[in-house]
């Protein structure tokens, strides 16, 4: 399947995005090995993540609305956020990937998911963090964390996202920030099973009680 899928990249994605989906595949197996997830899974992942990356934006509106997807506001301004559901329809129905946890992966690395798995956290990352995204200070020492603490480094990989977007006048979406909480606290907080209240750099979060609960 692999020899299928770099055919169909060569007819639809430049040569300097194939070589970047080389990258990711080869990063998110290197964490897969790291982290004791499956190797296959997350090569199969990284390969399929951005073959939806050059679809015009209204092929991209199109099917995403064909699929059921919920089309929000920020994604309907900026179609490409699309690209990597759309990338898993692809999977999908054109290679016969069947593994939800793949399909969720390629779904996943753009803006995250709050709880996502360890395969999705992989993969988004590989896509932030392969070598060939540069070599600053900052970026390497999020390689460093994606190998000592992998929610650390969602957390972190998230800001640092954020800052592009924020620096480059681009459109935020919600998720990409409800990622960045979620994995803020859960590398923050103590292993507990029902924490009272949360400590975020000094801050303390109390949650909300429910008075009939
Ligand atoms: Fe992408
Ligand atoms: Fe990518």
């Amino acid at each position: 399947m692999r020899e299928q899928v770099l055919a169909w990249l060569a007819e639809n994605v430049p040569p300097s995005r194939v070589n970047h989906i080389l990258r990711v595949e080869q990063m998110a197996s290197e964490l897969a090995v790291h982290y004791e997830e499956d190797v296959t899974k997350a090569a199969t992942s990284g390969l399929m993540h951005d073959l939806a990356k050059y679809f015009p934006p209204q092929k991209l509106l199109e099917m995403a609305r064909q699929e059921g997807l919920e089309v929000d506001y920020v994604m309907e301004a900026a179609p490409h956020l699309l690209h990597a559901d759309v990338s898993a329809i692809v999977a999908r129905d054109t290679f016969g990937v069947e593994d939800e946890e793949v399909l969720q992966a390629i779904a996943n690395h753009t803006l995250g998911r709050p709880g996502m798995s360890l395969l999705s956290c992989i993969v988004f990352l590989a896509d932030t963090l392969e070598p060939g995204r540069g070599d600053t200070p900052e970026l390497e020492n999020l390689r460093l964390v994606s190998r000592e603490n992998i929610d650390r480094a969602v957390w972190k990989t998230s800001d640092y996202s954020l800052k592009f977007l924020i620096e480059s006048y681009c459109l935020i979406h919600p998720r990409t920030i409800a990622t960045r909480n979620w994995f803020l606290q859960k590398s923050k907080s103590k292993p507990q099973s029902v924490p009272l209240s949360t400590s975020v750099d000094g801050n303390f979060i109390t949650p909300i009680i429910n008075a009939t609960s």
